[in-house]
């Protein structure tokens, strides 16, 4: 295929405006895709994607298109996530794109993704193309939609909008159409030497590590001797191919082209998305400048349950590499032995890489409860301490402040559910910054403390907004915030992994629902176990977890006041020799703290 008549480009919106939907058309209307196929939908097929209904991975596919002109032309198109937290996914899709399909519902409008997507589309020099959808809803308002989206941006004030079904299939024709006329084609030289960006990766159990790439210049053969230019690391392209949307080997890649490169590499450290590949024989001279990390925001700790570490680490090396954004390092807890350390974009994010442990690598993890990153101000110190475990929280007698972080919250929401909205939004100590009408919605804009989003805030969003509200996030910086740590102790022993921050004026009411909650879910003794919430040095809250038998001394016991007696010296040596806490921790008792209030 002649480079000129390659098109790239992503297909982006908010999450539910019909990406999967849309692609899937594409598929069929280019007959990349039987009939009998498309019964389903095609790209979301990791076990938790069916679970949620919504896309977590990009999807890349090559189409080939026969245009109203009589050409033919190659589509490369990579669906991406429309959720908050995997906007890293999105803009790796975008790095290797030339143009961008913006899809609008029409039953929704424009929505906070939609802008969010649209400026990274815009930062990448993307050629956008907006598509309204969801025409042959009821509910549908186009024009409405449409003017919105014309004031998204200065590029759209001319442009003929286009108005589909994705469902139906309706004008999806026009969309087609419009690819070839409005995305510029690729502009690399197939005379140059090798230039690859690595936008994604895979962990095969056979193949080992098989890198994503857009060949930016150059071509790629079977057998080629490449390297990654950030690390030096020597590939060997074992095989190379393209996506259909499975994985279908190919006989060469040129310049322009998006496809997959089978590197041989083992190790799942070996590889990091970003970099860029080209041959060793005739290397060029400047890498592509690749991308930012992703930046953690919430954080948990991974423990295997029973003797299963390396199987874990394993795991959790072969999801990093397939999810830049998903970080990790060792650990260990006194309660819990070695485990890791794990940094999520958002709490959505940490439940689907839990679920993709269960999924794809059959492993059930203890999660402990997750927290964000604190800057610990200690006395006498020079910088902050930077604590993203709380168990390494220092003593609050070493304590000098601290410093929380800040985010800025975009909730765009209807008119009828603003009062619940902004409730909510004060209750998780929220402060309004700016309120705007954006035709029949609201866009409120709040600060607040990182950590009171981190947790449910986005299901209770929905649910009070009966499921119209949106968000998005961003951090905001630090600022000093009086939080002190609540430790747990079982039989007067500190339970490390149990730790956990908040602010102090919510401590006790924390202190005494977790102790109530932990009651019914720490495994039973032969003695009762006392169980306290302790906030700097202080018990806060105090209950016992009755013992697995009957109590000697009850009432109505038949037995003989000497056999009582025995009984109660015997019970009473137990907990003299117990005084530790070697208690199994099952996950509800980690979950007892996920679920406060
Ligand atoms: P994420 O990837 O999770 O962000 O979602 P998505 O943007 O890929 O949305 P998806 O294609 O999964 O569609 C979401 C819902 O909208 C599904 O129930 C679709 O059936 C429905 N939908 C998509 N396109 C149309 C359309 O043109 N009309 C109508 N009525 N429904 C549509």
């Amino acid at each position: 295929m002649q480079i000129q008549n390659v098109r790239n480009f992503a297909i982006i919106a908010h999450i539910d405006h019909g990406k999967s939907t849309l692609a899937d058309r594409i598929m069929e209307q280019t007959q990349t895709v039987s009939d009998r196929e498309s019964q389903a939908q095609l790209l979301d097929d990791l076990a938790v994607e069916q679970a949620h209904g919504v896309t977590v991975k990009s999807r890349t596919v090559r189409n080939y298109y026969t245009a109203d002109d009589g050409q033919e032309y190659e589509y490369n198109f990579i669906d991406t996530p429309g959720h908050v937290d995997f906007t890293y996914e999105v803009s790796k899709s975008l790095a290797a794109s030339d143009g961008a399909l913006l899809l609008v519902d029409a039953t929704q409008g424009v929505q906070a993704q939609t802008v969010a997507n649209l400026r990274l589309a815009q930062d990448n020099h993307l050629t956008v193309i907006p598509v309204i959808n969801k025409i042959d809803a009821a509910a549908a308002d186009v024009e409405r939609t449409a003017e919105q989206i014309r004031s998204l941006s200065p590029d759209f004030a001319d442009v003929t909008m286009l108005k589909i079904s994705a469902k139906t299939g309706l004008n999806v024709h026009d969309v087609l159409e419009a690819i070839h006329t409005t995305i510029p084609a690729p502009t690399g030289s197939l005379k140059q030497p090798l230039k690859a960006l690595v936008f994604d990766s895979q962990y095969d159990a056979f193949k080992g590590i098989i890198a994503y790439v857009r060949l930016m210049d150059g071509q790629l053969k079977p057998n080629d001797k490449l390297k990654l230019m950030a690390t030096d690391q020597p590939v060997m392209a074992n095989e190379i191919g393209i996506f259909t949307p499975q994985r279908v080997a190919a006989k060469q890649l040129v310049a322009g082209d998006v496809g997959y490169v089978v590197t041989g590499l083992k190790d799942p450290q070996a590889l990091r998305v970003g970099d860029t590949l080209t041959s060793v024989a005739n290397p060029t001279a400047t890498a592509l400048p690749g991308y930012q990390p992703s930046q953690s925001m919430v954080f948990a700790g991974f423990y295997p349950q029973g003797d299963h570490y390396h199987d874990l680490q394993l795991a959790v090396e072969k999801l990093a590499l397939n999810d830049a954004s998903f970080h990790y390092r060792p650990e260990s807890s006194d309660a819990l032995g070695a485990g890791f350390r794990c940094g999520f974009l958002g709490i959505f994010h940490l439940q689907i890489i839990r679920e993709r442990l269960h999924d794809e690598y059959g492993l059930d993890v203890l999660t402990t409860a997750p927290n964000v990153t604190y800057r610990v101000h200690v006395k006498n110190g020079d910088d902050p301490l930077i604590v993203d475990n709380p168990i390494k929280f220092p003593d609050y007698s070493k304590i000098d402040y601290v410093e929380e972080p800040l985010a800025t919250a975009t909730i765009t929401t209807t008119s009828e559910s603003l009062s619940d909205v902004m409730k909510l939004a004060t209750q998780h100590k929220g402060e309004l910054q700016d309120m705007r009408n954006q035709g029949d919605l609201v866009v409120l804009e709040y600060q607040l403390p990182f950590a009171e989003i981190a947790y449910d805030f986005f299901n209770a969003l929905k649910s009070v907004s009966h499921g119209y509200a949106t968000l998005t996030t961003e951090l905001a910086g630090y600022d000093i915030a009086d939080v002190v740590k609540v430790e747990v102790h079982v039989n007067y022993a500190r339970v490390d992994a149990l730790s956990f921050v908040v602010h102090r004026e919510d401590a006790p009411l924390m202190a005494q629902e977790l102790v109530h909650k932990l009651k019914f879910v720490i495994p039973r003794k032969l003695n009762p176990m006392p169980v306290q919430s302790v906030v700097e040095g202080k018990a806060l809250a105090r209950v016992d977890v009755p013992p697995l038998r009957k109590n000697a001394a009850a009432n109505g016991e038949k037995r003989s006041t000497s056999k009582k007696q025995a009984l109660l010296r015997r019970q009473s040596m137990n907990k003299r020799q117990s005084a530790h806490s070697d208690i199994e921790l099952p996950q509800e008792v980690f979950n007892a703290v996920l679920d406060l209030e």
